[in-house]
């Protein structure tokens, strides 16, 4: 999961990226849970970025789900959500982080901007287990999660306008072509995620893996409400940390590509 994009972590793809048929029950469980809206009719079966995978907590992570589970994690509730009252204090800057995986990151940007807010969103149990750990230790008062699809907690629980930055690191890249569709930034995605931007607010996507990079280009660049900061790709800004993985790949000459765009006032 944190060694991105690059070749080594196809085996740590979702189990079944060589399931050619998509007919492994974790395939189908991952792929499209059949969705009935609130007017109970049946809507079209959505495809999923993710799979749940395999992954045991371990005994600390477990510990951290129990101790700080209630104060930090957040229920899935599809209304919006009440920010204040879920961070305990009001008019800070809003962040929300989709796909945080461990939350080293995640961890680092929060102790690093303690006057923002950050929303991580993140289906991987064991991953939410390590990011509850790293706010005890470090600790953390400005994170918040919810353990949940992020499409839906998006589209549900935030309401347009209302985020002042979205963070969009290593989102699995899903490398063969026949498994592109389950990319999580993708057009209609891209502009719900701006929908939720207010004027001026930021969306920032890294990958390693080049080929989704330029789909990231065309796809952000091709969203009318925002504009890029950057000709092309941007710097890598201060707050993103360079992870160990990411050290690895760029001393064996792999790219990494950070896009940062804004919404238009
Ligand atoms: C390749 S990992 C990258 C993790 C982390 N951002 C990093 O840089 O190390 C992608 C993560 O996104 C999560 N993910 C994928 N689709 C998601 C979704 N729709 N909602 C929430 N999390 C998602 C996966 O569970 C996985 O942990």
């Amino acid at each position: 999961m944190t060694n991105h994009g690059h070749p080594p972590a196809d085996d740590a793809q979702p189990a079944h990226d060589d399931d050619e048929n998509g007919t492994s029950p974790t395939h189908a469980e991952g792929d499209a849970d059949a969705y009935v809206g609130p007017d109970g009719v049946a809507h079209p079966r959505r495809i999923r970025s993710f799979v749940r995978r395999a992954g045991r907590s371990s005994e600390a992570q477990k510990r951290a789900f129990d101790e700080l589970g209630p104060k930090f994690v957040l229920p899935y509730i599809p209304e919006t959500l009440d920010w204040p009252t879920a961070f305990g204090r009001a008019g800070a800057p809003r962040i929300l982080e989709i796909g945080f995986g461990m939350g080293d990151g995640t961890a680092h940007i929060a102790k690093l901007r303690p006057a923002d807010d950050f929303l991580g969103v993140e289906v991987h149990e064991p991953g939410v287990g390590a990011l509850l750990k790293l706010i005890g230790t470090t600790p953390l008062s400005n994170v918040r999660i919810v353990q949940h699809d992020a499409v839906e907690v998006v589209e549900h629980m935030l309401p347009e306008g209302s985020l002042d930055g979205v963070h969009v690191f290593f989102p699995d890249p899903w490398h063969k072509k026949r498994h592109h569709k389950r990319r999580l930034l993708q057009p209609p995605f891209v502009a719900l995620l701006a929908s939720r931007l207010k004027p001026g607010g930021y969306l920032h996507c890294a990958t390693d893996w080049q080929e989704y990079a330029e789909q990231m280009l065309e796809v952000l660049g091709g969203e009318a409400s925002l504009e890029n900061t950057a000709a092309g790709y941007a710097p890598r800004p201060d707050y993103r940390p360079v992870t160990k993985f990411e050290n690895r790949g760029l001393r064996l000459g792999h790219g990494v590509w950070d896009l940062v765009f804004r919404k238009r006032g």
